[in-house]
């Protein structure tokens, strides 16, 4: 069974079209990437997996069951977004933004266990408990960013553009702990702009333009690609 299946989503924002019915599939234990430009819809379908705007049609099913409308319901059946531009509590330290991923856990020692699990992928943390998020590198910020999703014990990780803007050594870190994420048995869903490394590490992913898929395949596959190199890859 899918882990996660959408059916001809569409997504209208009045008349604004963002999404035009796209369809795909996320397997247990795999990681797929939706890549596409600037305003081709991505931040959308996120936004409607994440439950934070409603679809104008189409439908969603996760492990099999419709997605629920609200977003805390989504939460709590396993799905949990890394938003673009990571969105911390910039005034909250390290340690209570991962405390505020974690508003699902009750009991402290759950919470303890979450945030060691999240040291043992991002050491660095750990060293930055008591300090202000908004103090962190870009790299950091990315990394809390995650841990926070972490915190929810997904099953399903979205990550919107985890990336942007930052150095490519970083990247490349960035991608090496999305690889361990899913070994550790948390199914990834990312959108990414800048594709190469995206796809490279994906199991499958999809092209996306203006709002409709124009071609999917194995990610290593798409990431040579000569046509998609030429139009998303730059060259
Ligand atoms: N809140 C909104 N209201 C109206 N239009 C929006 C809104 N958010 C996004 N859009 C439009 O929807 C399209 C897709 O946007 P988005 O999903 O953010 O693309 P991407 O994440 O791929 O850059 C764009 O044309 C964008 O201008
Ligand atoms: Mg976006």
């Amino acid at each position: 069974m899918n882990a996660l299946l959408v059916e001809d989503l569409n997504v209208h924002y009045g008349t604004i079209h963002a999404v035009q019915g796209v369809s795909f599939s996320v397997n247990e234990g795999e990681i797929v990437s939706i890549v596409g430009s600037n305003g081709a819809g991505k931040s959308t379908i996120m936004w409607t997996l994440a439950g934070v705007v409603p679809p104008s049609g189409g439908r969603v099913l996760i492990k099999g069951n419709p997605l629920p409308s609200k977003p805390h319901e989504i939460v709590a059946r396993g799905l949990a977004l890394v938003p673009e531009r990571r969105r911390l509590f910039s005034a909250l330290t390290v340690r209570e933004n991962l405390i505020m991923g974690a508003y699902r856990r009750r009991d402290e020692e759950s919470v303890k266990a979450e945030m060691e699990r999240c040291f043992q992928l991002f050491p660095i943390l750990r060293e930055r408990l008591g300090q202000r998020s908004g103090t962190l590198s870009g790299g950091e910020q990315q990394m809390l960013a995650i841990s926070r999703a972490i915190m929810s014990d997904p099953k399903i990780l979205l990550l919107d553009e985890p990336t942007l803007g930052l150095a490519p050594l970083i990247v490349e870190a960035v991608m090496n702990t999305i690889i361990r994420i899913r070994d550790e048995g948390v199914t990834v869903l990312m959108v990414e702009q800048n594709a190469t490394q995206a796809l490279e590490i994906s199991d499958r992913g999809y092209i996306l333009e203006a709002g409709l898929f124009v071609k999917t395949g194995p990610g290593p596959e798409l990431a040579m690609d000569p046509e998609i190199r030429r139009a998303y890859l730059g060259g």
